[in-house]
């Protein structure tokens, strides 16, 4: 375990998790829980920059244990990974501060994910912390020395200024961090109404915690063909989210085939399609819906495991701080006043 290189990624505590998370990243992390040592950060300071009222913070403790049990449901071994609350890990504050100088506010509002995130929380004005947001991504990732950090896309230029910070630490104070690579995680998923990417405020997410009749209720209102009036027109295949989903979810690729085929010959309703749809994404949730139970069922289990996690997170911090502050010099400034302190006590003493 030791040994192995570490991946540092995670989630803002936002909601539930839905089938767009798993393709685009939940399914990477079953695989990555294997070759490397896993932290999985609720990154929930992270939603100061556009939830910072009262409320919002309320929030976080039960999304928080959602997003857990959303992992651990599709199967990722909470004896491989550390999962940790970004709020209560005072040294990644500490951190952020101190690698704060290494990048410039110019280098910052470049970035179109910042202006994207203002715009979206229709913020007219850039708050200091919105700015900010990638040097604290920077202190997380920096903090468990990771080496790989897997992202969406749209995050690849926050890593490539964590890199840019870690560089320029180590240059300037002396090597502590790895130069950490961003995994780019390829494949989202467009939404049920096969306009946007899946996203549970736009109302067209499946939920990896969904019941059937709610599954069922989503997959039968999916967007299709709109040409299609009726089941012997022949229909489009391509950018049809219904086989989109098919494609992924419905491992019988035998049916999947049959059903393109007679969609483009118009020999099949949208109805069946939906049905097989609807069995297929059933098969795939059944025992994710299992593991959830099982989990959801020992009381206490997971805000254990999110404890545990962050102390465990904690001491790594810790451990990276000293190491941080004895580069700086910050070490050396303090002791040298602790030092002239204590030997005139010892003194008078005396
Ligand atoms: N920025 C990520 C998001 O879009 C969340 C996040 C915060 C993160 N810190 C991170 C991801 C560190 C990877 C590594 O939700």
């Amino acid at each position: 375990m030791t040994n192995r290189k570490r991946i540092l990624t995670g989630d803002r505590p936002t909601g539930k998790l839905h089938l767009g998370h798993y393709v685009g990243s939940l399914r990477n992390r079953l695989r990555f829980q294997d070759e490397y040592e896993c932290f999985f950060i609720i990154a929930d300071l992270h939603m100061l920059t556009t939830k910072p009222t009262k409320e919002d913070i309320y929030a976080i403790g039960d999304n928080a244990r959602q997003i857990v049990l959303d992992q651990l449901s599709i199967g990722i071994d909470p004896a491989k990974v550390t999962f940790y609350l970004q709020s209560a890990v005072q040294e990644i504050y500490e951190l952020q501060l101190l690698i704060s100088g290494l990048v410039t506010v110019e280098r910052l509002q470049q970035l179109p994910t910042i202006k994207d995130m203002a715009s979206a929380a229709h913020l007219d004005q850039m708050p200091y912390n919105l700015l900010g947001y990638p040097v604290l991504q920077s202190a997380d990732i920096l903090m468990p020395r990771a080496h790989l950090v897997p992202v969406g896309k749209d995050n690849e230029s926050h890593v490539e200024i964590t890199r840019q910070i870690a560089r320029r630490f180590n240059n300037l104070y002396g090597e502590v961090f790895p130069e950490p690579d961003a995994f780019v995680e390829g494949g989202t998923l467009v939404g049920t109404d096969g306009q946007a990417k899946m996203s549970k405020s736009l109302g067209n997410a499946i939920l990896l915690s969904d019941d059937s009749r709610t599954v069922k209720k989503q997959i039968n209102g999916m967007y299709t063909d709109p040409n299609r009036i009726s089941a012997d027109i022949p229909g489009n295949v391509e950018g049809n989210p219904v086989f989109a989903y098919h494609d992924i979810f419905n491992p019988n690729v035998a049916e999947v085939n049959d059903l393109k085929e007679r969609y483009r010959a118009g020999r099949v309703g949208d109805v069946e399609v939906k049905e097989k749809l609807f069995i297929a994404v059933e098969n795939f949730l059944n025992p994710i819906r299992e593991r959830r139970d099982h989990y959801e069922s020992q009381t206490g289990y997971v805000d254990e495991l999110l404890y545990e996690g962050t102390l465990r997170a904690r001491a790594e911090a810790q451990a990276t701080l000293i190491e941080v502050r004895k580069a700086m010099g910050f070490t050396g400034v303090w002791n040298r006043v602790r030092r002239s302190v204590e030997k005139r006590q010892k003194k008078m003493e005396k």
